[in-house]
């Protein structure tokens, strides 16, 4: 199959196209990125000689008609990704998740090409602390931030495009992932980094927050589930019955690396910070036969922290400036 990635330079999409290269040897892989802050070629080192990288903006439709014309599926991971940079500029997150989406659709839609969509558990808004309930594919949409807002419609676009033009589409929705190449601008690398480099980690608030936390080779791994055996015009959560507390999370990272439990400071709170993400993952698990191969999350927070430390050149370049930014916003 000829495969077209985009946003393969970031976390997910490079960790998808090392999953690619190790798992279909006979694929070919195209990564179309625009080479954000986000993005790092670095991350595709390895895999190098077995893909070709197109520098270029998934909203810019001339080259998109062209590389989607050339494809057997796409997979949209393109995105602005972070809820903080959203807080403090939404208008990328509109152009790239609302207008790159709909250019990557007509594209699609023009060549009766594959796509698959990726989006996120935050297009659900979040849960109370205490409500055993979690999210279900039947969850309505009440996003919180910029961020998943902008996602929210564009999972809307691909469902539109299914429904009025018969576009071949799937849509999956993800809980927080983790694992190697994250941007440390991110929770779990931004507090390895700081320790690494001698600064205190930071929570936000009193960290009661609760994500559900999944490796991202579980995600990656769900997602060719679902490109292989997924139903047309579904939608399918993904998660891997991961939630902790950010406090719960950040405890571990530090007896992890052998830092005193209280060895971090409290900071100011993201406006409309929301309470709780958890997914019900079953219809993927039952349907479609997925289920996660990394879910002890202490044992993949050990690897993890074991990656940033051998690869400290990786992100060593980007912390000055990320703490800094952080630092204006009292954070
Ligand atoms: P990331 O920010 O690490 O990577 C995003 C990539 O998209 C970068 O390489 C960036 O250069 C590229 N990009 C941005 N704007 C672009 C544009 N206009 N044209 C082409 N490329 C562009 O993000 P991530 O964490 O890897 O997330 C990838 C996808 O997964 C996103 O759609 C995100 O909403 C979704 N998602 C993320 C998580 C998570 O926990 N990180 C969970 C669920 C879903
Ligand atoms: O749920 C899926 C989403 O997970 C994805 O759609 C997003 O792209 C991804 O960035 C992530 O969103 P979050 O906002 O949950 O992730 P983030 O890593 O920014 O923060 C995780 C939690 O940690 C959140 O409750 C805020 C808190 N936090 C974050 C940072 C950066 C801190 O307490 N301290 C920090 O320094």
């Amino acid at each position: 199959m000829r495969v077209l990635i985009t946003g393969g330079a970031g976390f997910i999409g490079a960790n998808f196209v090392h999953h690619t290269v190790a798992h279909r040897p006979d694929d070919s892989i195209v990564v179309l990125d625009a080479m954000t802050y986000a993005a790092s070629e670095s991350s595709l080192d390895a895999v190098r000689d077995r893909i070709e990288l197109v520098v270029g903006d998934v909203a810019d439709a001339a080259l998109v008609d062209k590389l989607v014309a050339d494809t057997d599926i796409v997979v949209h991971f393109a995105a602005e990704s972070h809820n903080d940079n959203s807080l403090r500029d939404p208008s990328p997150f509109v152009q790239t998740n609302l207008v790159g989406t709909f250019t990557l659709l007509e594209a699609v839609r023009r060549h009766s090409v594959r796509l698959h969509h990726i989006s996120t558990d935050e297009v659900y808004g979040d849960l109370e602390l205490d409500d055993p309930q979690r999210f279900t594919p039947q969850t309505p949409y009440r996003p919180s931030s910029p961020y998943s807002a902008t996602k929210a419609g564009s999972d809307l676009l691909v469902r539109a495009w299914v429904r009025s033009f018969g576009v071949q589409a799937t849509i999956s929705n993800c809980s927080n992932n983790y694992g190697p190449y994250q941007h440390i601008e991110k929770f779990i690398p931004r507090q390895i980094t700081n320790v690494l480099s001698g600064l205190r980690p930071k929570l936000y608030g009193a960290g009661e927050n609760v994500r559900d936390w999944i490796h991202v080779d579980d995600h990656n791994a769900a997602v060719w589930t679902i490109i292989d055996r997924g139903r047309i015009g579904d939608t399918y959560l993904i998660g891997a019955d991961g939630e902790a507390n950010n406090k719960q999370v950040l405890e571990t990272i530090l007896e992890l690396m052998d830092q005193p439990a209280d060895a971090y400071d409290h900071v100011t709170d993201r406006a409309g910070h929301d309470l709780r993400y958890a997914i019900d993952a079953s219809k993927l698990r039952t349907e479609l036969g997925w289920s996660p191969q990394h879910a002890d999350l202490r044992a993949g927070l050990a690897d993890t922290i074991r990656w940033y430390a051998d690869n400290q050149s990786w992100w060593s370049g980007a912390k000055d400036e990320i703490e800094a930014r952080y630092a204006r916003a009292g954070q």
